[in-house]
């Protein structure tokens, strides 16, 4: 039995698309198992760059079978976009399966997720107002509406009907805008169920299954620790858990995952609003965006840039059990002459021990640097750990001596084969 979970370190785009990728070829089963289309993750093959936001990254191989799980919320109408997108271009999707559990994300949750970001105002979250927040909201709140409920003409009915009204009332009452028509929404639903019928199913006796029989799976996380509704910066988060939601999103037991791998960028990025204590405002941080092309997938927005802070990845490795680090885009530092690196928070005055709960104190921490000297050479080409500038292994090495986890992938490049391998994973 082997089942290895790729989560996200830092505050997600860290290239998990395309680690969960490389890993696919090795096994037999992709699952997603939280978020929904908030994630964007692009994965590069040959000459052809695929964008997914809810397919899993396996689903580029033939053969294999592709799951989200009962943790995740699923748009039908990007979903089924999505599939045809896919087979627009080649790919087969017939091995789609989508948990019968998994809650469906309505019209009303994009639009509360728009209204409410309003109302925050100058505490808006930045959220990527795909409705993910409301829809956990009223699966948290037992009102949701899951895919076994939008297979059943009747129940889908009569489960619309209630969350229509309650949600048309507070549209109207608090946000002073125009709710949604039953008719209408309840028609293209039923359009929705009768496409996505032939993928629902149960997809924790399915996978239960595989792994009896001894196939490997994957678990691809999307957004990243930083993100987590538990272990992340709250309220600045998504609405469900990509640091150790593996189990519960896809229902296993964690007795079933025999290897966690955490995907770490280079350097860091971070869309949306919250604190980012390395976050470089200067011409450093403008030149790692425009050299890593870092504007996000799903809304377009600029990331926002910083130096590598190890004492993310080092919390982000105890919280989510992260055996190895995939360490991604290096070579986007390839040209930097001198690279920080942040090995503390001082706070007050004083070192901190642990990573803060409080945003107050997490925004006024002041980091800890070493500076680094680049290696000012070309890595994309470099397929071997030892053949890697030896500035570039000191940088490496010094983040895995700070976080205390080992390195298990370099990727030098977007390509599948522009991946050093120095751990097996399954
Ligand atoms: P994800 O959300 O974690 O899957 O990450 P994104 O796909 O949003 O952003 C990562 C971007 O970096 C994608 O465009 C990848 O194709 C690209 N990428 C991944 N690994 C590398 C790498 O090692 N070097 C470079 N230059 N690009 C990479
Ligand atoms: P991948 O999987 C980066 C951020 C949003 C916002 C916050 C809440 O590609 O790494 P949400 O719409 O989830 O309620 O927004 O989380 N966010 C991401 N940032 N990568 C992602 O996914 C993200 N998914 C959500 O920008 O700050
Ligand atoms: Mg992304």
């Amino acid at each position: 039995m082997s089942a290895v979970v790729v989560i996200g370190t830092q505050w997600g785009d860290e290239g998990k698309g395309k680690v969960v990728d490389y890993l696919a070829e090795q096994a037999d089963v992709v699952v997603r198992y939280q978020g929904g289309n908030n994630a964007g993750h692009t994965v590069v093959v040959g000459d052809k760059e695929f964008k997914l936001q809810l397919l899993p990254s396996g689903i580029l191989y033939k053969g294999k079978t592709c799951i989200l799980g009962n943790g995740v919320v699923v748009d039908p109408a990007v979903v089924l976009r999505e599939i045809k997108g896919m087979q627009d271009k080649g790919i087969d999707t017939s091995s789609l399966r989508i948990s019968n559990r998994a809650h469906v994300i309505m019209p009303y949750h994009r639009l509360l997720d728009e209204v409410e970001e309003i109302a925050r105002g100058d505490k808006k979250i930045g959220t990527t107002k795909n409705g993910i927040g409301p829809c956990y909201m009223d699966k948290n709140s037992r009102t949701g509406i899951r895919m076994v409920d939008l297979m059943d003409k009747e129940e889908f009915s009569e489960k619309l009907k209630y969350n229509l009204a309650a949600k048309n009332k507070l549209f109207k009452a608090v946000y002073g805008v125009e709710g949604f028509d039953y008719e209408t929404v309840l028609n293209e639903y039923l359009g929705y169920a009768e496409k996505l019928r032939e993928h629902v199913v149960d997809t924790s006796a399915l996978l239960h299954e595989k792994l009896k029989a001894g196939k490997r799976a994957l678990f691809e996380g999307a957004q990243a620790t930083m993100l987590d509704l538990d272990h992340g910066t709250y309220p600045f988060v998504t609405s469900s858990n990509p640091a150790g939601g593996a189990c519960v999103g896809a229902g296993v037991g964690p007795s079933q995952i025999s290897k966690v791998v955490g995907v770490v960028k280079a350097y860091t990025t971070r869309v949306g609003e919250g604190p980012f204590p390395t976050e470089l405002l200067d011409d450093v941080g403008e030149y790692i965006r425009k050299a890593g092309h870092e504007f996000g997938t799903v809304t377009g927005r600029a990331r926002r840039c910083g130096w590598l802070d190890a004492c993310v990845v080092r919390y982000a490795g105890y919280v989510g059990g992260i055996d190895y680090m995939a360490i991604t885009r290096l070579d986007i530092l390839d040209k930097v002459e001198t690279l920080k690196i942040c090995v503390g928070y001082k706070y007050k005055g004083a070192l901190l021990s642990e990573f803060p709960a409080s945003l107050k104190v997490l925004a006024a921490v002041e980091p800890v640097y070493e500076e680094l000297p680049g290696w000012q050479e070309t890595t994309s080409h470099i397929r071997k750990y030892e053949d890697l500038p030896q500035n570039a292994r000191r940088y490496l090495e010094r983040l895995s001596e700070v976080s205390g986890i080992a390195i298990g992938i370099v990727s030098v490049g977007p390509g599948r084969d522009q991946t050093i391998v120095l751990a097996d994973m399954f």
